[in-house]
């Protein structure tokens, strides 16, 4: 079994080789076309995926640790003992307040699959997609069209959701008014009260069981794709190291990650993920059919009305903070009645002398 520890994130690997840290889109073209020769040849037929949080930054979902615009960065203003702290079950356990704070600006509510998840779609159509892993919850990948059991969603997503005490379910209904209000929602079990949790995976909490059996499917692979992912966080950080020797590692993403580019093999596509495929796809001669697969999932995603008009991620905080604002004020003043009234305690305890 595989736990979810921010004790084990990974500290951004320095010392890349030349190879990796020198390629930006313009300069890829030969690495690309041995990638596309590979697919093309029918050499690569069982194409694994690892995508993170960058693939859906696209759709409206910030990710975690790109500076200033990431969650963890925007968070400082709520002094959390440590980033993660919002994801993780010891603290969710006594102050859920700030997790459902920023739901909504981590729903999918009602944002569109991007072009980078219709490209997935694409893979799964053309019979290519071997597996994907991913770590976002947002469930667009299901959403672009990619078939549910070529997916691992390594950290749950939002599609159920269970107290967390009793373990209780909890009404869909409900849910989406809690993410909506950002309002904490409570069990409905008589006496229980506990908070909420949809079930996704924490730090602090285990991996889905089939973790273990579907990392096996990285030794399959004849082509590893790797999208929009720092790398920083096990258990999946290492799936990219699991891939057989001789078999190419392509990276695309904003930033150099793990250690992806230090094989001779391996390709990295610095950039976003949505130019990268649409790089791939325009090689491949895919283009067209990316562009209609994407156009028909954007159309094919039904608005929810509970989640018309979206909060930012910054107005989320913003409402956060000024919460807090105001809780401050009336602590300080309980703090100042408790210092008085423990003083008075003391003073009286003093006059009475020590007890006979
Ligand atoms: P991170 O935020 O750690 O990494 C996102 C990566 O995507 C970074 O390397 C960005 O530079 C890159 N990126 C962002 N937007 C991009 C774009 N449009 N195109 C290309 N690259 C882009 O997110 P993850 O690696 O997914 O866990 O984080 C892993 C886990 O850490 C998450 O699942 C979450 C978090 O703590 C839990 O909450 C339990």
């Amino acid at each position: 079994m595989h736990w979810l520890d921010c004790q084990q994130t990974i500290p951004k690997l320095e010392g890349m080789s030349d190879q990796a840290s020198n390629h930006t889109m313009a300069s890829m073209e030969p690495e690309i076309q041995s990638i596309v020769h590979r697919i093309k040849s029918g050499k690569a037929k069982r194409i694994v995926v690892l995508t993170g949080a960058g693939i859906s930054t696209g759709a409206g979902i910030p990710d975690f640790r790109s500076p200033n615009t990431g969650l963890y960065d925007k968070l400082a203003p709520l002094r959390l003992p440590y980033p993660e702290a919002i994801f993780h079950i010891n603290y969710f356990s006594h102050t859920p307040e700030p997790f459902y704070a920023i739901a909504r600006a981590r729903h999918p509510g009602n944002l569109k699959p991007t072009v980078t998840h219709a490209f997935l779609a694409l893979l799964a159509k053309k019979n290519l997609l071997h597996f994907l892993f991913t770590r976002n919850i947002d469930g667009l990948e299901q959403d672009a069209g990619v078939p549910t059991e070529k997916v691992l969603w390594a950290h749950g997503n939002w599609k159920s959701q269970h107290c967390y005490k009793c373990k209780s379910p909890y009404p869909d209904d409900l849910m989406n008014k809690a993410i909506r209000t950002g309002e904490v929602p409570y069990c409905l079990e008589t006496g229980c009260r506990g908070a909420v949790k949809p079930n996704v995976v924490f730090f602090g909490q285990a991996l889905p069981a089939e973790f273990d059996e579907k990392e096996k499917e990285v030794l399959e692979a004849d082509l590893m794709i790797v999208m929009g992912t720092s790398l920083r966080v096990a258990p999946c950080s290492r799936l990219p190291g699991l891939v057989k020797k001789g078999i190419p590692r392509v990276l695309i993403n904003n930033e150099k990650a793990g250690d992806l580019g230090n094989r001779d093999e391996d390709v990295c596509i610095l950039g976003s993920c949505d130019d990268g495929v649409r790089q791939l796809a325009d090689a491949l001669g895919w283009r067209e059919d990316l562009t209609d697969l994407w156009n028909e999932a954007v159309a094919a995603k039904k608005d929810d009305e509970t989640f018309e008009g979206g909060t930012s991620l910054d107005e989320c905080i913003e409402k956060l903070v000024n919460g807090m604002k105001d809780k401050m004020k009336v602590s300080d003043g309980h703090k100042r009645m408790l210092e008085n009234h423990l003083n008075n305690k003391f003073e009286q305890m003093i006059a009475k002398g020590p007890a006979p």
